[in-house]
């Protein structure tokens, strides 16, 4: 694919650079997207309906279940070279936030440093009931355990539908979208707000934006630029088109 001068000069020059991820830059490591078909035993539910307050208050074993499971899939899964080109990235730039929404944690395996989790983590832990957070070593498989504090029944630290998204992430990053010189906006579907909202507020306030995306989507046409190819291969592409050979 041919990579737009503009962009490779901005990714040399920029002072200011925010990144916003979704589930599509953790495919190919083998990561379901959200809105991917469920495979094996939970091909029939849908992940909508799993991931709220009221689908855990309806059957807390089996919303627990379900993210054990995708908590084996990430633990299983490593890094893939568009994280690696990611984790790259932030170390040539002075000013550099990656806001992400999955809660998988691989940005951090890769070595990216400031990275602010917008949808929490599916390996960290609180009450549902006194929303403490609770320190597991291992998380049991079958049954959510009890919290320590209060008896309450434990579940992920992640943002469910219908939820508020952690209010100093969001205040961070809306301020990295708000200062930075370029954002990227990379394998987000864009249809769940306010994250879809971050590229929009960044070009208001004179970033340049680039989608970078396997398919158009809810974003096409609405940001400077729209790069359509896997974010795995793109991103290192990118690199190496600014900085030459890899680091
Ligand atoms: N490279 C780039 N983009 C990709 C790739 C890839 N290899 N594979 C898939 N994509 C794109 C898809 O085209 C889609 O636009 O990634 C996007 C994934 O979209 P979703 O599954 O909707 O994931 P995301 O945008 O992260 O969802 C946002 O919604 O359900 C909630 O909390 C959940 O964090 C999630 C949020």
């Amino acid at each position: 694919m041919q990579i737009p001068d503009a962009l490779i000069e901005r990714l040399r020059t920029a002072q200011s650079i925010t990144v916003l991820t979704g589930a599509g830059v953790s495919a190919e490591s083998g990561v379901p997207t959200f809105r991917d078909a469920q495979t094996g035993l939970w091909a029939r539910y849908d992940p909508a309906e799993l991931a709220s307050p009221a689908a855990f208050r309806a059957n807390p074993t089996l919303v627990w279940q379900w993210y054990a499971y995708r908590r084996a899939l990430v633990a299983a899964a490593m890094p893939n070279p568009g994280h690696l080109a990611l984790a790259d990235l932030e170390r040539r730039v002075a000013d550099f936030t990656l806001i992400t929404q999955n809660v998988d944690g691989l940005h951090h395996r890769a070595g990216s440093q400031n990275v602010v989790e917008l949808h929490g983590n599916l390996f960290r832990y609180r009450c549902f009931d006194d929303n403490e957070l609770v320190e597991l070593t291992t998380a049991p498989p079958d049954e959510p355990p009890r919290c320590p504090q209060c008896g309450g029944l434990v579940r992920p630290d992640v943002v469910w539908f219908g939820e508020w998204l952690p209010s100093e992430a969001w205040r961070a990053a809306v301020a990295s979208a708000e200062r930075c010189e370029l954002f990227l906006c990379i394998g987000t579907s864009g249809v769940v707000r306010p994250a879809a909202d971050l590229p929009l507020i960044a070009r208001s306030a004179g970033a340049y934006t680039v989608e970078i995306n396997i398919a158009p989507g809810a974003l096409d046409g609405r940001l400077d630029l729209h790069l359509y190819a896997p974010s795995g291969q793109l991103l290192p592409a990118l690199m190496t088109a600014a900085f030459g050979a890899a680091a």
